[in-house]
């Protein structure tokens, strides 16, 4: 499949957008400060793999929030359990979870696998991984290109 072209320009703080890209749905979600640094807090113990050693990443996506920009995160929109499409539920203890000390990030409505912002994966659910970050790149500031 040809890249696909991302134009953020228009994506508000705190705010995600979907674009497809070989029939899949590609998250952009343009974290706030305060996100970045609630995930920054999420580590061993509450997460599966907060390093990232299973290669679910292009290998130039390092660092915890498994993006090139802190600020931009791009995921493919798949729960690496069975397929789902979670659910953006990106403050702390959003209605409708009804997990305790839910920190913010993606819920898998199916069998309740958990992510956070970064889309890494929570221990002790379903989901085996972390989500997917696609190849992507900045063509400038405003145009990403996923592919
Ligand atoms: Fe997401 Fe099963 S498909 S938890």
């Amino acid at each position: 499949g040809a890249p696909v072209q991302a134009d953020i320009s228009k994506l508000e703080l705190g705010q995600r957008m979907t674009v497809e890209w070989r029939g899949r749905p590609i998250w952009i979600i343009h974290r706030t400060p305060e996100m970045i640094e609630r995930t920054g807090s999420l580590g061993e113990g509450v997460l599966a793999d907060p390093e990232s050693t299973v290669p679910q990443q292009p290998a130039y996506i390092e660092g915890h929030m498994r993006s090139i920009k802190p600020e931009i995160g791009v995921l493919i929109g798949i729960c690496t359990h069975l397929g789902c499409s979670p659910l953006f539920r990106p403050e702390p203890d959003a209605e409708g979870v009804g997990v305790d000390n839910w920190p913010g990030g993606f819920f898998c409505p199916c069998h309740g696998s958990r992510f956070d912002l970064a889309g890494r994966v929570f221990s002790n659910v379903p989901a085996p991984t972390n989500l997917e970050v696609p190849p992507y790149r900045f063509e400038n500031d405003d145009i990403i290109v996923i592919g």
